[in-house]
């Protein structure tokens, strides 16, 4: 196994700048260790993870939700418009429209995607309700592989099957139409996803597996070691994480997750809320965020909604932020937990990328010019962090930047500025989230993170002022 390397609290930031010289290094800290930290994404990436939220399609024309979770959340599930029934709701009659709007939302305000959820034995169209045996198994293979394909190289990771095991102490199976249809219709699901989106990340996903000493948990984890050890594809693990008075956050919440990722897979906490108020539930926020990162492979967390007027269990005020869109205590107990740091993820074989020249552009007429340095920040196994710092050569009264990527790599994290894409995806223009005028002299940062996909070759940046 390899060892996670460490790093904790704010001091991490300046270990992502080792390198640079003092003067730069005074510079990167000062601008964006004001911003970085102040929004739960933007604490979240510090230590390479991202901080996610489960978006509703009907909520997209209410500008205190889009504002909240633009602000704060850069992963984002679709709460119910990518499930069997949304997107296929006649037999073979595919319907991505609500799914669609989730995503591009998503794409277009640079976030990422988890897929929820390609196979389950609930939310099914009524079609596959009355389905059994070898027509059922091929309908839902069908509904995998369709669905799969026409969200691919858009999804992060999918929930490929969700709650497929029983409550209570069996530790088996759930009875279920798929289930009947025989005990290998989970890894012929996940073999059917990894064909068609061979770079999406695959999931199981579940709740009440939270406690290790729970037979449920047990027999997920069985599960896992099993496909590991055969080689099924499957890449991570989803604790959905509903907690409330009666399943509250147990105590051997990191022990669950360690035991996971230690069998090589990613854990993520995928659909996280916690019913109560106030202080209590602050510090359960707490205790799971400090779990998931003193677990290098827990690689994001999202919360099941943005404010608690929006949940599925609204009544229990489970979220970080009050039907009127404050934010809750909760909220700054978990922002508090992010900043304090914790494992990152491990970096087995890192590999210096190739530094790609600093670019100045001409003076525009009558005002002064700017120049984007890009300097590398900290690495991990699948992403590496950049800060680009602007510096104005005479005065200015704004700037935008622009930093390319070399495909197949993906900008996954921003802070400290407006970004945009162009339709590859490949090209973020990024522009001041204030003013952006500079006196001359003067500089400023802006940061991201960039998942490589094998390619380290460092972005291209290059300003324009205005
Ligand atoms: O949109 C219709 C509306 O037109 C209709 O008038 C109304 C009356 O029934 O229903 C509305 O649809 C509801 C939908 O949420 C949107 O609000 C469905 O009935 C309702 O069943 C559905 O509930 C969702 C639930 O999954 C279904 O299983 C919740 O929003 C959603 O938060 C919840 O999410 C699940 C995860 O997928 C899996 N893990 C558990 C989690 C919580 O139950």
């Amino acid at each position: 196994m390899t060892t996670p390397r460490h790093t904790y609290g704010r001091g991490r930031l300046a270990a992502a700048f080792g390198g640079l010289a003092a003067a730069t290094l005074a510079v990167a800290i000062a601008v964006p260790a004001a911003a970085a930290g102040s929004t739960l994404q933007a604490a979240a990436s510090e230590s390479g993870r991202y901080f996610g939220t489960a978006i509703a399609a009907s909520r997209l024309g209410d500008g205190t939700y889009t504002s909240i979770a633009n602000r704060e959340f850069n992963m984002i599930t679709a709460e119910n418009e990518m499930k069997m029934d949304a997107t296929e709701p006649s037999r073979g009659q595919f319907s991505y429209s609500s799914g669609d709007r989730i995503v591009n939302w998503a794409r277009q305000n640079g976030k990422q995607v988890r897929g929820h959820a390609l196979a389950w034995h609930s939310q099914q169209p009524g079609w596959m309700q009355n389905l059994s045996g070898t027509d059922l198994r091929n309908a839902m293979l069908n509904h995998v592989t369709q669905v799969a394909s026409y969200y691919k190289g858009k999804i992060y990771a999918w929930d490929v099957v969700n709650e497929a095991f029983a409550d209570g102490s069996s530790g088996g199976r759930r009875d279920s139409n798929l289930q009947r249809t025989g005990n290998d219709w989970i890894e012929a699901a996940f073999r059917a996803a990894r064909a068609a989106d061979p770079n999406a990340k695959l999931c199981y996903n579940d709740y009440n597996t939270d406690n290790w000493s729970h037979a449920k948990t047990q027999g997920v984890y069985t599960m896992v070691r099993d496909f590991k050890s055969r080689g099924v594809p499957i890449d991570c693990v989803g604790f959905q994480a509903h907690f409330n008075s009666g399943n509250p956050v147990p105590s051997n919440y990191h022990t669950t997750l360690q035991n996971f990722a230690d069998l090589g897979v990613d854990v993520q906490i995928t659909e996280l809320d916690i019913e109560g108020s106030g202080s209590s539930q602050a510090q359960q926020y707490q205790g799971v965020v400090q779990a998931c990162l003193a677990v290098a492979r827990c690689t994001g967390i999202t919360v099941w909604g943005v404010r608690d007027s929006d949940s599925w269990r609204a009544s229990g005020t489970p979220l970080l932020f009050d039907g009127s869109g404050n934010k809750k205590a909760a909220y700054t107990s978990v922002l508090n937990q992010l900043n304090a740091g914790g494992t990152t993820n491990p970096n087995p074989n890192p590999t210096t990328p190739v530094p790609t020249p600093t670019t100045t552009t001409p003076p525009p007429t009558g005002g002064g010019s700017c120049t984007a340095t890009y300097s590398e920040g900290q690495k991990w196994g699948d992403r590496f962090n950049g800060t680009v710092t602007i510096r104005a050569n005479g005065n200015i009264s704004g700037w935008t930047s622009t930093v390319t990527v070399r495909s197949p790599q993906k900008i996954i994290a921003t802070w400290s500025g407006s970004p945009s894409w162009d339709s590859s995806g490949n090209v973020m223009t990024m522009r001041p989230s204030g003013s952006g005028a500079l006196s001359s002299g003067q500089t400023t940062s802006f940061g991201f993170t960039v998942q490589h996909n094998g390619t380290w070759t460092w972005p291209s940046v290059t300003c324009a002022a205005s």
